[in-house]
């Protein structure tokens, strides 16, 4: 695992953007896995404004999101698929046809998923996946406890994960109980992965998931087993692990 220690959380943002324009730069037809939530906004802040100062383009790139909510429409404020649109697919002019993310509003939620999972094989997989972690360890909406083993699936979004993203909506009952999300195994089939993690409230989980067990109550843990992980990290969010290293 490669560790680039950042001041904060613009920096970490540019960063980020960084590598994902090199990639796209290197392969216009790369396969983006993306996240949602407070951590990747700036990433997409710096991707967009390159877009539109450096002309990056992202007409041939595609892009599969980890996560949506069940019961949320994309034109509801709320769901992942207006944040994505919001926030990268209409700013960077990404073919809204090459943007894929689950149906929150399918039928057959268990089809859903497996629909998702052949949508992915069906591009090759994921070149570079973007992710953030949540204070519980969880990678997408995968919580502690998932099966390292897991593929696309539905969840039960727990009650930590609940009132986490209880800010994105007037009250906390209002946050979807159920979503659909990438499964663990499904995540490290990606050929490269990119965890951007920012802030004191990541610090302990983050010293976790880099040097502690493997194991399925911290489901990011997994990262130490790919082969090919770059994380950066702030200041605050290394803070664990460097007071860790200097106590050695
Ligand atoms: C979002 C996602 C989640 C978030 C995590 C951290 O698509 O899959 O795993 O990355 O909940 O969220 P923030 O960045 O809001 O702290």
């Amino acid at each position: 695992m490669k560790i680039i220690e950042v001041q904060n959380y613009d920096q970490m943002s540019q960063q980020a953007a960084k590598i994902i324009i090199e990639t796209v730069q290197d392969r216009p037809q790369t396969v983006l896995g993306l996240a949602t939530g407070g951590t990747p906004l700036g990433t997409y802040t710096y991707l967009v404004r390159d877009h539109q100062l450096n002309g990056t383009s992202y007409k041939q790139v595609h892009t599969v999101n980890l996560d949506e909510y069940v019961g949320k429409a994309p034109s509801d404020e709320q769901s992942y698929s207006y944040y994505m649109n919001k926030h990268l697919f209409e700013p960077a002019n990404i073919p809204k046809t090459q943007t894929y993310l689950p149906n929150g509003l399918a039928a057959n939620l268990e089809e859903e998923a497996e629909r998702y999972t052949h949508t992915l094989q069906s591009l090759g997989g994921v070149d570079l996946q973007l992710l953030g972690i949540g204070k519980n360890g969880h990678i997408g909406f995968n919580e502690p406890g998932t099966s390292f083993d897991s593929e696309t699936h539905v969840v039960q979004l727990t009650p930590s994960t609940r009132q986490a993203n209880a800010k994105y909506f007037s009250s906390e009952s209002e946050v979807p109980t159920q979503a659909i999300t990438l499964g663990i195994a499904t995540i490290m089939k990606a050929k490269r992965i990119l965890l951007i993690v920012s802030g004191i409230e990541k610090a302990e989980i983050l010293y976790q998931c880099l040097y502690g067990q493997i194991d399925e109550q911290i489901p990011a843990s997994i990262l130490q087993k790919h082969p090919h992980v770059t994380i950066i990290a702030d200041q605050e969010a290394l803070s664990v692990v460097n007071q860790k290293a200097e106590a050695h």
